[in-house]
């Protein structure tokens, strides 16, 4: 827990005093960026480190904490909110929105031709209030395999601890390579 917390703090530090609120596109893509990255970098820490410990079948339960709780020690220090989500999903509460649905869409068709890009920016309207909204598609790497892949090959403790938690889990089958979903943010502007 203080590791966890001195990483996204130390991460954070990145954005300097001012809040991740910006005045122009470009600005946001690259506040969007870091705010994805820490979100990215410290759940695989987290992850790699957890399997390694528990097994995934131990790790698994924690995910659902862990993705929240650095997406809200960011929001929190930043004003950036993050969120991931999928086609797919595990967890309905990470259900995407109409831009989230789009994203995920022009996404899958890309990578369908190959053209995967590593990553959007746009300016829309977010409850009636401009915002930046930032989107990077998230692919399934072989790391991901033991909790989210075929699921004949998963491991009993990975079934057992799915059924107890997610019942309804759509988030399996994927193989190394497969848009899994995508790392929305919100960022506010200036
Ligand atoms: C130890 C098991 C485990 C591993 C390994 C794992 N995940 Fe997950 N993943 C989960 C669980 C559990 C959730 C549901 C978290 C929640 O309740 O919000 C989840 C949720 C997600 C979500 C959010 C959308 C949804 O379906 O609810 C994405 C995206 C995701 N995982 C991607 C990945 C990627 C990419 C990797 C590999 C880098 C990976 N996961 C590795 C267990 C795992």
């Amino acid at each position: 827990m203080v590791r966890k917390i001195a990483m996204v703090g130390a991460a954070v530090l990145v954005f300097g005093g001012a809040a991740g609120a910006a005045t122009s596109e470009e600005e946001a893509l690259a506040k969007g960026r870091r705010a994805a990255n820490v979100l990215t970098d410290t759940l695989r820490d987290q992850l790699n480190e957890n399997v390694k410990e528990k097994g995934a079948g131990g790790a698994l339960p924690q995910c659902y904490y862990q993705a929240l709780t650095v997406a809200k020690e960011v929001e929190t220090t930043t004003g950036i909110r993050l969120k991931r989500t999928s086609t797919r999903l595990r967890n309905p509460a990470n259900a995407p929105d109409v831009f989230e649905q789009e994203a995920l869409a022009r996404f899958e068709r890309f990578a369908k031709e190959g053209s995967l890009p590593s990553d959007e920016i746009r300016q829309e309207k977010l409850d009636g209030k401009p915002v930046f909204r930032y989107v990077k598609p998230i692919v399934t790497s072989a790391s991901c395999i033991p909790c989210h892949g075929e699921k004949a090959a998963l491991s009993a403790d990975v079934l057992k601890a799915l059924e107890e938690k997610y019942p309804d889990d759509k988030a399996l089958d994927y193989k190394a390579g497969d848009l899994r979903g995508i790392l929305s943010a919100v960022v506010p502007v200036e």
